[in-house]
């Protein structure tokens, strides 16, 4: 038996000198250390040796395949080698040579344009730009944003709550952001917050249970009312590139005192009526105000020192203005017809 495992050793030793390729060294290792191969042969016979020399026959095939292993693994290593260093010598690049045809060119969803445009909008008034998580807490989603348990607020946001994790649920909208980056990064803070929202609603051409927001923060000493028309006007004249007038009506929510929808005068008509406002001149495209004390209080800011302005732009809403999009639902829908036209 010992002279069959010194002649298998010698065996690998030989055959793997003339082995130029990974295959052979693959194929070579099957057959002599391979499950049905000549090792495992050998090693049957190691039932017939005496019982005093069977343990001492044993450490010595051990010893051997170790050293067969090793020979193997130094060829595999040099094999490598070799490969990577040919590859190296094969390739050049000919800089000269003309690029292939671009047949089709991936392009951005027209939801990401207009996030673009907007991030671009508020980075150059000083904006930070933030994110949160889509699952969240009771606490932040409702009852740091002024909506205690019990409130009929609560009932306005058809919620995703997760199953046997009471305390959480789906984010029903980008405003507990509000508190978060108060909590975070104290004031004075300018911030918006681009996200996704989920709300338990039955879908039509104007709703989906997944949508997005883009919501903002401006905290200073002194930031009043004009401060949010302004930066408002701002917003809408980047993105549609016109100059366009605004209004508010009050509206309410219960994280802002006083609350506001915000109006824009229709670019159609201007304000005659027409059917893309639907004859009232005005298109409803925002809900914002100015931050309620609790809301500062629970982000750890002093009411009585700072003052500030949030708002809730309904991101798809606005894409959907800006593109004549009829039905909210293309957004999400992946449908290539839609997608190449933007
Ligand atoms: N979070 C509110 C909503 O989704 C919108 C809002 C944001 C209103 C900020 C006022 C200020 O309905």
């Amino acid at each position: 038996m010992k002279q069959a495992l010194n002649a298998l050793k010698k065996e690998a030793e030989r055959t793997l000198k003339k082995i130029t390729v990974q295959s052979e060294l693959f194929e070579l290792e099957t057959a002599l250390l391979g499950r049905k191969g000549k090792l495992t042969e050998i090693l049957k016979g190691l039932k017939d040796t005496p019982k005093q020399s069977r343990k001492a026959m044993g450490v010595f095939a051990n010893r051997i395949k170790e050293d067969v292993l090793r020979v193997f693994e130094n060829k595999k290593q040099e094999l490598d080698e070799k490969q990577w260093a040919s590859l190296a010598q094969d390739e050049w690049n000919d800089l000269s040579e003309p690029a292939l045809p671009v047949k089709a060119r991936g392009h951005l969803h027209p939801r990401t344009i207009v996030g673009e445009e907007l991030e671009a909008v508020f980075k150059s008034l000083g904006f930070m730009v933030l994110e949160g998580p889509e699952l969240e807490s009771d606490f932040y989603n409702f009852e740091a944003l002024n909506f205690p348990s019990n409130h009929p607020a609560r009932e306005s946001m058809d919620t995703f709550f997760i199953k046997n994790q009471p305390g959480w649920l789906l984010r029903t909208h980008t405003s507990p952001l509000q508190v978060r980056a108060v909590q975070k990064y104290g004031a004075p803070i300018r911030a918006i917050v681009p996200g996704r929202v989920f709300r338990n609603e039955a879908t039509d051409a104007s709703h989906e249970h997944t949508f997005y927001q883009l919501e903002g923060i401006m905290i200073d000493k002194g930031i009043s009312i004009a401060n949010l028309i302004a930066v408002m006007k701002e917003l809408l004249q980047g993105v549609f590139k016109r100059t366009v007038e605004v209004r508010l009506r009050p509206g309410h929510f219960p994280f802002v005192e006083p609350g506001f929808e915000l109006d824009m005068k229709c670019l159609l008509c201007g304000g005659a009526g027409c059917s893309a406002c639907k004859h009232k001149g005005w298109l409803e495209v925002l809900p914002c105000g100015m931050m309620h004390p609790r809301v500062l209080e629970f982000g750890g800011v002093d009411p009585r020192e700072y003052s500030g302005f949030a708002f809730g732009l309904g991101w798809d809403r606005l894409v959907m203005m800006r593109y004549n999009i009829e039905d909210i639902r293309h957004l999400n829908s992946g449908d290539m017809k839609f997608l190449t036209q933007f």
